[in-house]
């Protein structure tokens, strides 16, 4: 058979790029999702530098039009596809007050991108991923999603009480274990993963982790063997494949 072939989006940059890159040196065909063309290409560009086989795919998830044209892409381009890594995510600046400060209109801009844009772009890529003899979906979640550690006083996590951010990645946890169930009588397993606290643009370089390190646990997942889990949440600290209370 060809190479594998995964879809990351928002590939540009972050825990997507460095998907992006791990998938990339270990042979796959990587997919670089970005809403923006430049910003896209410069990714690619760095990526073929490097010896990857990576395409660009342009692709905005809050845009059905945009993700329809991207599922027409791969399918006259590939037929098919194995790997589908939802990484695109955003934290607004509109999000960022306490919950009584924060607006169903900025909790909306979050769901756009988080939720409603994996429930998009996932089911314009299925098609495609049931012609796959092992299709993979990873939904990048967050610790912050987990509704067991944001209520735990004892959770490192507690004091990160974003109204909006929070709830999407737990809406987006329930969303794994929708797809999980409904393609449980598939070759097709569908996992969210939280890559941990990890230095990038969405949270102004803070974390402690590389998004290197963040997007180890993501491409695992993207790669999964055929016993390989499905409907779970995972990390790899303390090591590969530990599971995240819900
Ligand atoms: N960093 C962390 O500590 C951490 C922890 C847990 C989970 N996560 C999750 O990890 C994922 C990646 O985040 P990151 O930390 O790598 O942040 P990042 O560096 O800000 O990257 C986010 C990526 O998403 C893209 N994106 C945003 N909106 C999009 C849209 N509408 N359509 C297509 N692409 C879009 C961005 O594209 P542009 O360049 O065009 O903006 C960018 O490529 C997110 O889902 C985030 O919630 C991150």
């Amino acid at each position: 058979m060809n190479a594998t072939i995964a879809l990351i989006t928002g590939a540009n940059k972050g825990i997507g790029l460095e998907t992006a890159r791990r998938l990339g040196a270990g042979g796959v065909t990587v997919l670089v999702g970005s809403r923006s063309p430049e910003r896209g290409a410069a990714a690619v560009a760095t990526l073929r530098e490097e010896g990857a086989d990576a395409r660009l795919v342009e692709v905005d998830v809050t845009d059905e039009a945009s993700v329809a044209k991207a599922a027409a892409w791969v399918d006259d381009e590939f037929g098919r596809l194995d790997a589908l890594v939802n990484n695109a995510g955003v934290n607004p600046p509109s999000a960022a007050a306490p919950p009584s400060g924060t607006t169903p209109a900025a909790v909306r801009e979050t769901y756009e991108t988080n939720v409603f844009g994996v429930v998009a772009v996932t089911n314009a890529m299925l098609p495609l991923l049931r012609r796959s003899p092992a299709g993979r979906i990873v939904n990048v979640s967050s610790d912050l999603g987990s509704l067991a550690l944001m209520a735990d006083p004892d959770s490192v996590y507690y004091p990160y009480n974003l109204l909006a951010y929070n709830s999407s990645k737990s809406a987006l946890n329930a969303i794994t274990v929708s797809y999980a169930k409904e393609l449980a009588d598939t070759s097709i397993k569908v996992n969210a993963v939280t890559p941990g606290y990890c230095a990038t643009d969405l949270n102004a370089h803070t974390g402690p982790r590389s998004a290197s390190q963040g997007a180890a646990e993501v491409a695992r997942l993207a790669l999964l063997d055929a016993d390989g889990p499905t409907g779970g949440f995972f990390m790899d600290d303390p090591e590969p494949g530990t599971v995240v209370p819900w």
